[in-house]
């Protein structure tokens, strides 16, 4: 795990997310909206290579074949490396495999990838107060992925709530290739909301929870405003319900629509009549066995199965 360097490196998978059910209340003082949301990890994942060097120089140089600017991954592991008062070299090599802004949280993803994977490394604790904190800095939906399987999300997305792991049900998830600017979604969002939506809104969304829920009345209030500008979605939605996914859904603030299954042959079925679509099987990855996916990704760097991971150097 170290080399002669003193180099130590894992590879890690850093798991999409969807969006069980997503509704926007209103706009906040500070600009953002208040959500309620059901979270839930999927098992569809970018790859990232994580090496760190002790050393005195600090330096964070990420290998990624798509060029994405200003990566978010490298942001985590400047802000991990301040927090943890630790110095040296981080590599990342980056394999993308989530679409990007595709609404499935790929590149938020990817940064609690860093923020988990680089304590155990560097032998320093971050406790989960102090990650939690370190993930809200870098976007709304990270701290989602420090905690994994379902759970509700509020405020901004990052006040969490787990829910217990439901059955790890099968799904499709096609990606049109259909880029959505998040922020440009919440703007045309914004003037649709009304007092009397919201009021209707807070009571009716306990009802969804989730796995108990009815999966016909779950929604993503960005349809309304994403489906008119890319008429294709709607019609992609449409061809998952036929094929019998129940609820058919878009995620987070888009492009991509997703459909659950009851069974493994339901979603052959559903991706032979999406034959020429981006369209991935999926499944529902739950709490346990996210945390799984990760102790067994830093076996070598942690002594014990805690979450979040600890690392065997530290102090
Ligand atoms: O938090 P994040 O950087 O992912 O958000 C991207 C943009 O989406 C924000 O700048 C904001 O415009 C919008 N947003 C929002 N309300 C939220 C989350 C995001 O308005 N709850």
């Amino acid at each position: 795990m170290r080399g002669a360097s003193g180099t130590r490196r894992a590879r890690v998978r850093a798991l999409a997310k969807i969006n069980l059910d997503l509704r926007v209340l209103g706009k906040r003082p500070d600009g953002y909206h208040e959500l309620r949301t059901i979270f839930q990890t999927i098992s569809l994942a970018d790859t990232l290579e994580i090496a760190f060097t002790p050393g005195r120089a600090t330096s964070v140089e990420m290998e990624d074949p798509l060029g994405i600017p200003d990566n978010l991954a490298v942001r985590a592991a400047r802000l991990a490396l301040e927090a943890m008062r630790a110095s040296g070299r981080v590599e990342i090599g980056l394999r993308k495999r989530v679409p990007m802004g595709a609404g499935l949280g790929g590149g938020s993803s990817d940064a609690a990838a860093v923020l988990l994977a680089l304590p155990a490394l560097a032998g320093r604790v971050l406790p989960l107060p102090r990650l939690c904190a370190l993930a809200s800095e870098l976007g709304s939906d990270v701290t989602f992925f420090l905690l994994g399987g379902t759970a509700v999300g509020v405020g901004r997305g990052n006040e969490l709530f787990p829910l217990p792991d439901g059955p790890p049900r099968p799904g499709v998830l096609v990606a049109p290739g259909v880029h959505v600017s998040t922020a440009e979604a919440y703007r045309r969002l914004s003037p649709c909301l009304t007092t009397e939506l919201q009021q209707n809104k807070i009571v009716a969304f306990p009802l969804q929870a989730w796995p108990g829920g009815d999966p016909e009345t779950a929604c993503n209030d960005f349809e309304a405003v994403v489906f008119p500008q890319h008429r294709q979605l709607a019609g992609l939605k449409r061809r998952l319900r036929q094929a019998g996914a129940s609820p058919a859904l878009m995620t987070g603030s888009g492009s991509a629509i997703f459909g659950l299954f009851r069974t493994g042959r339901d979603v052959s079925r559903a991706l032979a009549a999406l034959e020429g679509e981006m369209a991935f099987r999926i499944s529902l990855v739950s709490r346990a066995r996210y945390r799984a996916l990760w102790w067994r990704a830093l076996e070598g760097h942690i002594a014990q199965k805690i979450w979040p991971p600890q690392s065997r150097y530290a102090p």
